[in-house]
Formats: C-alpha cells, sequence, structure tokens
C-alpha cells in the first residue's frame, strides 16, 4: 500500500512557481526523505501536505484517497520551528493539542513517558532536546500513520540528534510511515530507507542511499596501510610509500580480493579503510550545485 502518492504537484507564490511537478509515491512503513539544499521547496511541499496550504495544480493521494480534512488526521507534522507555548508546562501544551486534535486524553501521559518528558516544566525552561521531543509528541498524539517531520535535527547538538533519530526509527519500527525534509545529507543517509533528491522544486532522482550512489557512478576508495610488498602489480592500486589507493564501484567485492593480494605478496596490513561515496557526491554529480 502507497501511504502517499504526489502527481505533479505544482505550486506558485506569485510569479514564482517553487514546485514546478513534484512526482513521488512513499510506500507505507518507510522512512523517506526529501533531501535538498535551502530553497529547493521541501517545506513549501509539506506545508501542502499537513497544514493545507493550497496549491495550483496536481494530485496528492493519501493511502489511497484525495488529501482532504480527513485524510489530513492520518498525518502528524512537526514543524520545523516549535509550535509549543512557553509559558505552559509540558503537560498543559498537550492536554492543549490532545484536545485540539480530538486525541483522547490517555494519550497525554502515554507520550510523557515514551518520549520521557517533564510533565510540569514550562516548555520555556526546555532543553532543545526535550523541546523537539513534545514537538514529535504532539504530533503523534491522535497516533497518526504518517509522520511528516521538517528538518528534525536542525539546531540540536549531537546527543539529542541521536536520541530524536532512535524516536524517528522506533516509530517506523511499529510500522508506521515517515516522511522528512533534510538539507543535512548524514540524516538522509543513516535514518532514510529511500531519499528523493529534491532541487529548485523538482525531484531528480528516487532511490536508496545505495541506488543513488549507484545511479551517480559513485565510486568507493579503499586505502589500505602497511608495509605493501608488490602492490604495484595489483591492477588499478596506486602505490605511495606505505599507502595503497584502489578505486571501485563495488568495494564489498572488491575488498577481499584486494586483501588476499596483498597478503599473498608478503605484505604486512596496518589499516584498512574503505571511503564510500556521500550522498553530497550525488546532488553535485545531478545538479551541478552543492547541498549547503
Ligand atoms: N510564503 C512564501 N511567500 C513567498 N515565497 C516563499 C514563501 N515560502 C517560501 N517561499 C520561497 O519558495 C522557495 C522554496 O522555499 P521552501 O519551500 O521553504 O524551501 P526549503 O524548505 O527546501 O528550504 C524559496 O525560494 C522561498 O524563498
Ligand atoms: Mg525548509
Amino acid at each position: 500500500m502507497k501511504a502517499l502518492i504526489v502527481k505533479n504537484l505544482r505550486k506558485s507564490y506569485g510569479e514564482t512557481e517553487v514546485l514546478k511537478g513534484i512526482n513521488l509515491e512513499v510506500e507505507e512503513g518507510e522512512i523517506f526523505a526529501l533531501l535538498g539544499p535551502n530553497g529547493a521547496g521541501k517545506t513549501t511541499f509539506i506545508r501542502i501536505l499537513t497544514e493545507g496550504l493550497a496549491y495550483d495544480s496536481g494530485e496528492i493521494l493519501v493511502f489511497g484517497r484525495p488529501l482532504s480534512k480527513e485524510t489530513a488526521t492520518l498525518i502528524g507534522y512537526c514543524p520545523q520551528e516549535s509550535i509549543a507555548y512557553e509559558n505552559l508546562t509540558v503537560r498543559e501544551n498537550l492536554e492543549f493539542y490532545a484536545d485540539l486534535y480530538n486525541a483522547p486524553k490517555e494519550r497525554v501521559d502515554e507520550v510523557i513517558r515514551e518520549f520521557n518528558l517533564p510533565p510540569d516544566k514550562r516548555a520555556g525552561k526546555l532543553s532543545g532536546g526535550q523541546m523537539k521531543r513534545l514537538n514529535l509528541a504532539t504530533a503523534i498524539l491522535h497516533e497518526p500513520k504518517i509522520l511528516v517531520l521538517d528538518e528534525p535535527s536542525a539546531g540540536l547538538d549531537v546527543p539529542s540528534r541521536r536520541e530524536l533519530w532512535k524516536l524517528i526509527l522506533g516509530f517506523r519500527d511499529e510500522g508506521k510511515t515517515v516522511v522528512m525534509a533534510t538539507h543535512y545529507m548524514e540524516e538522509a543517509e543513516r535514518l532514510a530507507d529511500r531519499v528523493a533528491i529534491i532541487s529548485d522544486g523538482r525531484v531528480v532522482a528516487v532511490g536508496s542511499v545505495e541506488e543513488l550512489k549507484k545511479l551517480a557512478g559513485g565510486e568507493s576508495v579503499i586505502h589500505v596501510e602497511g608495509i605493501l610488498r608488490g602492490a604495484e602489480s595489483i591492477p588499478g592500486a596506486i602505490v605511495k610509500g606505505n599507502a595503497l589507493r584502489l578505486r571501485t564501484p563495488n568495494p564489498r567485492e572488491e575488498l577481499p580480493r584486494l586483501i588476499e593480494a596483498l597478503l599473498k605478496r608478503g605484505s604486512e596490513i596496518r589499516l584498512v579503510k574503505v571511503e564510500e561515496p556521500t550522498l553530497e557526491d550525488v546532488f553535485v554529480k545531478l545538479t551541478g550545485r552543492s547541498l549547503e
């Protein structure tokens, strides 16, 4: 079942078209990332999906049915900026939004436990990580089947980011669907089952991280250090002193072959590293521009 189908979605602000025909399909139960630089149109797309922002043309299906007030209740939204009231406590915020979304009152205690939130602390006094967790908890109060996140880890420190990523993966592991926008390559690489690369209002490529790297002809580099004997005779190997580099599209197959060849020649290996191509490399290759 497709959680989401988007066909030829277009949106202009005044004279400027910012979504130029977005096409994508999100499978139920996957984490789907929209990866693109600032200004690519990610937030506009997400606001159409979650806030009822008007669009010019195209079609959006949520579990097979047109996006409407009714099907929108299947979607939970965690925007980039916090929506918590700073003067209310965590519990008061959650009770307010539970009312708004017609979520049962028991859900408030459930999410407080699940997200390890301090119920009586004022939202304004929360750390960045706690605030993000409060917003995530708010987004899933009504138990949506699809969770939409806009730049989830923006502004978070490394430990809070890791914790947030675990929560997002946990949501997927419950069989729910996640759609997230990010300009942060590592976030897409770590979390996403599939990534849509967005540039200038268009989807320029879709696939798993591995597929995208292949699509762009991404080659890995195997780097070996040690006392290397006879390494010059290994096809493709570039040897400099006690280091060797070998470019390959298939590091998983090439690595054991290379090690065996080196050992056979009597080398002593001290360090082996595979430098994989990144999604940044893919983005540059596809668009001629950089992600940042
Ligand atoms: N409310 C708005 N009015 C006019 N232009 C907007 C508005 N919101 C976004 N834009 C423009 O639309 C483009 C896409 O922005 P946005 O969807 O926020 O991209 P992203 O989230 O990928 O950074 C940008 O050029 C931005 O300046
Ligand atoms: Mg944005």
